[in-house]
């Protein structure tokens, strides 16, 4: 029995196939490589030294799509697959309706049909909009984001709330991610965005290595202890641990329709990573000050204890951890 992972090839889905490989499971990785390149594949086997089935090709793509729960035992899918880039979906939101939703869709049509019924799905904290209190708990409101990304990680979280309510023999788990960042030890894996970072770490890595001039720091008139946006930033193996309990949740309880923040529970400012990155690394970042970034809220952080309760999970990883192996992975790979 197989694990299948759409976008598994990407980010947050590579090194959570690292950690699924290493706690014994067997997987097969799904991508069409729009956010990932293919030697992320063999690097997967190197850091690993465990094999496993692919398949290129588009999520959307429903004949491709049911030819693998054709050919494949699937016990279960953890869906990855997805556009992520908060900015581009504010310009291109039907690209990302479409994509994030249809896609999502048709995983769960073609799991029904072969009837595969756990699945997990990579959510984020973005669905709290402007969060209702601090630290957030799962069971504040959701709504009123502010981007047809986050909208359409709500859209698919309600999809998935409907779907259980007509059929409770679905085990679903939905992961609210706070700010996924860093990169595994060996740095043969991390974030590659395309073109200039819209998130903060990669571009305070890149500004580190020289590749861009200096950080634009969007506002420093927030009420937040030093004016600059408060986040979760939580390291990414972390993250992909958090996958492999919520993972053997659905193995052995009951059915059901589960929801979890993966966060540190812990808030930085955003001049407090330009800080824990110069003495992580030891480079410069420099910084200004700039306007407001459009949709931005102040403060948002997890309360991690129903995580840590239910799945038996938490983030262990330092902030230094998240600096230096983000900093290994660039250094590594350029
Ligand atoms: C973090 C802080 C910015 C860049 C989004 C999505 C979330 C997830 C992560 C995908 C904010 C500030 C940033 C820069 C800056 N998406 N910043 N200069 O917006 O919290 O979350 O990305 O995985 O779902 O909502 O992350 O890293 O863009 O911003 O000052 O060049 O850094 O204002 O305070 P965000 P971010």
């Amino acid at each position: 029995m197989a694990i299948l992972l759409p976008g598994g090839a990407g980010y947050i889905g590579s090194h959570t196939a690292v950690e699924l490989l290493n706690s014994g499971k067997d997987i097969i990785i799904v991508d069409n490589f729009s956010n990932s390149k293919p030697e992320v594949l063999d690097k997967i086997k190197k850091i690993t030294g465990k094999d496993f089935k692919f398949y290129e090709l588009d999520y959307l793509d429903k004949e491709k799509i049911e030819k693998v729960f054709e050919e494949n035992k699937i016990d279960a899918v953890l869906n990855f697959a997805g556009f992520k880039a908060v900015g581009e979906s504010v310009q291109k939101p039907l690209e990302y309706y479409h994509n994030n939703i249809t896609g999502c869709l048709i995983l769960l049509e073609t799991m029904k049909k072969y009837n595969v019924k756990k699945f997990i799905f990579s959510s984020s904290a973005t669905v709290y909009g402007e969060p209702e209190k601090i630290p957030i708990t799962e069971d504040c409101k959701t709504g009123g984001t502010t981007n047809p990304y986050g909208t359409s990680k709500l859209f698919i979280e309600q999809i998935l709330k409907d779907l259980y309510k007509s059929d409770n023999t679905w085990d679903i788990c939905i992961l609210r991610y706070f700010n996924p960042v860093g990169a595994h030890e060996s740095g043969l894996i991390g974030e590659e965005p395309k073109g200039i970072p819209n998130n903060l770490m990669p571009y305070i890595a890149r500004v580190a290595a020289g590749t861009l001039k200096e950080l634009s720091v969007f506002g420093n008139d927030y009420d937040t202890p030093d004016g600059t946006g408060v986040r979760d930033y939580i390291h990414v193996v972390d993250l992909a641990k958090g996958h492999v309990c919520a993972l053997n949740k659905l193995d052995k309880e009951e059915k059901g329709l589960f929801i979890y923040n993966l966060g540190t529970g812990k808030g930085y400012s955003v001049l407090d990573m330009v800080k824990a990155f110069e003495s992580a690394t030891g480079k410069k970042v420099p910084y200004k000050i700039a306007p407001r970034r459009a949709g931005d809220i102040a403060t948002c952080y997890a309360d991690p204890k129903k995580a840590k309760e239910e799945l038996g999970w938490e983030a262990t990883k330092t902030l230094e951890d998240m600096c230096k192996d983000s900093w290994n992975y660039i250094v590594k790979n350029s």
